[in-house]
């Protein structure tokens, strides 16, 4: 790993590589970075542009914007490319996400019509409710990967790109268990070269990427990169991973509020979510296999964060349930329920209900956008395989076997504020305080 003036600095072009670029999360993403390089909107939600990094002692006031300390390509140096099911370009796709006002998309139009995607790499045996025409005639595994790597370095050449990102924007694919195939990197490259249906087209983008050297981040709930042997493979080629799902509505709520309630003890009896949503995410989860990769990365935090084997008394035997259900008029502007049933102080009960409206795309795409400039930044630090700091970004964040994930989003903020500091050669901050009043 490399470290301060040591990591290679960002220079050139950073191309942005999408599978699902036609989404309503990636078109959210570009339309929004569109606007910001042109002045005309902040980059509201996004740590690496408005976010600030202490350095120091409270005293030295030194707080400079994470941004100006680290080194991250800039958003003028970014160029984009990607793969859809549906052949529409950016600005069509956009309109049919229905995220955007008008107004927005009428000045990035321009920009995001020169964003025609690439034939898919798709199965539609693991998103049923989705079928579109702009998929890759190739039929085998390692065909499809050739395909793949070949839009790569066309694009690479045509944008004069000096690096490369991956991120999964693609649709939730139906549920997965982990088996043998996918448990060594050899066994896995025996599946690919016998078509082995337990391989998903994700898994076929993920591999195509890390055989390229290019760092690959998951943002859905599928596995992609979290099994065994793609996590051999990017250690092999020395590419950092990440996954999975982003954090965005309810469960960034639930990894605000339930780190609150074990900080000053509070019991919990039940919490039970609900979202309606209307948009083309809705409906692929409206199949139950996708619903319950979703499910399964969704349900992980509480247990994680309230550690019921520790704390029995007060998180023993809570009911947590969690529930989508696909509503089309509301398209992408989901609402979320929690009712959340605590108690207090001799075993007194209370309830919290949380009504979150919130626009999921517009939480999603400043998570995209750090996403990737870290993981470039990590990959010019010779950082590789799993990049657990970055589990800030992720309901179900990806770690070592050995480790259990970190769900509380002030200790993830914390991890990722440290490495930072770490990866510059500041001090790191624990926020202990008493040197100041004990060291003179
Ligand atoms: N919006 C959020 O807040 C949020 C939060 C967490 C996770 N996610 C996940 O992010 C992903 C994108 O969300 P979205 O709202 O943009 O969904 P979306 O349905 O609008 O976009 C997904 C896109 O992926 C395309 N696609 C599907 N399979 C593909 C394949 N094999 N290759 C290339 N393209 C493919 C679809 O055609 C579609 O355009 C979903 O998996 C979703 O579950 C979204």
């Amino acid at each position: 790993m490399k470290r301060g003036g040591d990591i290679q600095k960002a220079e050139g072009k950073l191309g942005v590589l999408i599978p699902g670029i036609g989404g309503a999360v990636s078109t959210t993403f570009l339309s929004g970075v569109e606007m910001i390089r042109r002045g005309l909107a902040l980059p509201i939600g996004s740590l690496t542009q408005m976010g600030t990094i202490r350095l120091g002692k409270r005293y030295e006031k030194r707080v400079p914007k994470i941004k100006d300390s680290v080194s991250l390509a800039s958003l003028d140096d970014m160029v984009f490319g990607g793969w859809d099911v549906f052949p529409e370009d950016g600005y069509q796709a956009a309109i049919q996400a229905g995220v955007l006002r008008n107004e927005n998309l009428d000045v990035a139009r321009p920009f995001l019509e020169g964003i025609k995607p690439w034939p898919a790499v798709f199965n539609q045996a693991y998103v049923k409710n989705l079928s579109g025409s702009n998929i890759k005639s190739q039929t085998s595994h390692l065909e499809l990967i050739d395909a793949i790597k070949a839009d790569i370095e066309t694009f690479k050449r045509e944008q004069k790109v000096s690096r490369c990102v991956m991120i999964w924007c693609g649709s939730t694919e139906a549920y997965l268990k982990p088996s043998e195939v996918h448990s060594s990197l050899s066994n896995f490259e025996t599946g690919l070269k016998n078509n082995d249906p337990s391989i998903p087209p994700s898994m076929l983008y993920a591999y195509a990427a890390l055989t390229c050297g290019i760092p690959y981040i998951n943002g859905a709930p599928n596995l992609s990169v979290d099994i065994p042997a793609m996590e051999e493979l990017a250690e092999k080629n020395q590419v950092p991973i990440i996954g999975k799902d982003f954090k965005t509505g309810q469960t960034l709520m639930k990894t605000i509020l339930a780190p609150g309630l074990k900080a000053r003890m509070l019991g919990l009896n039940g919490w039970y979510s609900t979202n309606i949503l209307g948009n083309r995410d809705g409906m692929v989860l409206d199949d139950q296999d996708s619903f319950k990769t979703k499910e399964e990365s969704k349900l992980g935090s509480l247990e994680n964060i309230l550690q019921p084997d520790i704390y029995s008394d007060l998180y023993g035997n809570f009911y947590h349930k969690v529930a989508i259900n696909y509503y089309p008029p509301r398209g992408d502007e989901k609402e979320g329920w929690d009712c959340i049933d605590i108690f207090g102080w001799m075993g007194y009960p209370m309830q919290i209900k949380v009504d979150f409206l919130c626009r999921d795309s517009i939480l999603a795409a400043p998570l995209v956008l750090d996403l990737v400039l870290f993981m470039d930044m990590a990959q010019r630090a010779e950082m590789t395989g799993i990049q657990e700091w970055l589990s800030f970004y992720f309901k179900s964040p990806q770690c070592m076997e050995k480790l259990y994930p970190e769900h509380d989003l002030f200790i993830q903020l914390m991890k990722l504020k440290n490495t930072l500091r770490y990866l510059i050669g500041e001090e790191q901050i624990t926020h202990l305080g008493l040197d100041y009043y004990y060291e003179p």
